[in-house]
């Protein structure tokens, strides 16, 4: 008999519908949601006869799935599954699901808004507004100019996608795909150098890697006055590099979700043209309910014996 935990620190907060598939599937259930992430004592007690585990980012390590014995599947709320141990998952014949497209959107309408506010210097004239300081700095329109996107995967062709009528010149970067993949989109794919010399944007969304795709050299490739946006993972840029770039004027400015440390106070929060954000790229309220939904209809599918096999992460 199956028994589905959900252990989020919050469930249905906004939308009363994934508590409502939940009911309707007639699946018993747990809700271990108290605000804050579960503790490794509480999963194990609150877990001990799930079948299926709807979980946040807590960890999955080897002693937590050798001690949840019946536990089949986890049915991860969100993108990431640094947190799950997939060796011993797959081990242990544990199905790991996922809900990659939903982020999609949230992630690559923040990008384009740093585009903009960078662009017209929204920070700082915002801020001397704020003071009651009337100052009109140089700015910029997104039209016309061109962006490099590293990384064109979900994220990377729904920027593309979005940008259509803003008539930009659409530069990709991505070792892993070939011409004809991108055409469609209207964008070019170029290696990263000719990437980096061309464009008045350079948007990383590239998945995550043990180097950094943008590396302390990187940046004197890059035209001069151009800005970066990084909203992909911490360590995909080089920080030092960065705030060596902005600090001698070689880039104008840089928008970054992501940071190597997290949460992250350095230097970089000192910098008026930088825009900084505490990785919530996802976090919209749409964005949470459709996550919340799809990963409580992936644990019922799963129960149900419908999950596919290109639908699993292990
Ligand atoms: N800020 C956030 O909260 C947030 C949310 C969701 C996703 N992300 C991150 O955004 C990135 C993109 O997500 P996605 O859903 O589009 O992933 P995806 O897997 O759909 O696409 C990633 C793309 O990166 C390409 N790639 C891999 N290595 C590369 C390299 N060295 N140079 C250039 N391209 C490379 C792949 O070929 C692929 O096309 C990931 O790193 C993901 O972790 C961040």
């Amino acid at each position: 008999m199956d028994n589905i935990l959900i252990a989020l620190s919050t469930f249905a907060e906004f939308d009363a519908k994934p508590l409502e598939l939940l009911k309707a599937s007639g699946i018993p259930y747990t809700i271990h949601s108290t605000g804050k992430r579960i503790t490794k004592e509480e999963l194990l007690q609150a877990g001990k006869n799930a079948t299926v585990i709807v979980a946040g980012v807590e960890p999955y390590d080897a002693e937590v799935l050798s001690a949840l014995t019946n536990l089949r599947c986890i049915s991860r709320c969100g993108v990431g599954v640094d947190a799950i141990d997939l060796e011993t998952a797959s081990e242990k014949g544990i199905t790991v699901l996922n809900t990659p497209d939903v982020p999609t959107i949230a992630v690559a309408e923040l990008a384009i808004s740093l585009y903009f506010s960078l662009s017209r210097n929204l920070r700082v004239q915002a801020n001397s507004m704020g003071n009651k300081k009337w100052e009109r700095l140089e700015s910029h329109l997104v039209s016309g100019r061109t962006i490099g996107i590293i990384g064109f995967g979900r994220i990377g062709r729904k920027i593309a996608e979005f940008l259509k009528p803003f008539n930009v010149k659409i530069l990709v970067a991505d070792p892993f795909l070939a011409k004809e993949s991108v055409g469609n989109l209207g964008a070019t794919l170029v290696d990263k150098e000719t990437l980096l010399r061309e464009s008045d944007i350079v948007s990383v969304h590239a998945a995550k890697s043990n180097t950094p795709v943008i590396g302390a050299d990187d940046y004197s490739r890059m035209k001069k006055g151009a800005l970066l946006v990084n909203l992909s993972r911490g360590g995909m840029i080089d920080e030092d590099g960065l705030l060596k770039a902005i600090r001698s004027k070689h880039l104008a400015g840089a928008g970054l979700d992501v940071f190597a440390k997290e949460p992250y106070n350095g230097p970089l929060c000192d910098l008026e043209n930088v825009i900084l954000t505490p990785h919530n790229a996802t976090s919209t309220v749409e964005t949470r309910v459709a996550m919340e939904v799809e990963c409580v209809e992936n644990a019922i599918r799963f129960t149900k014996g419908l999950v596919t096999a290109d639908e699993k992460v292990v």
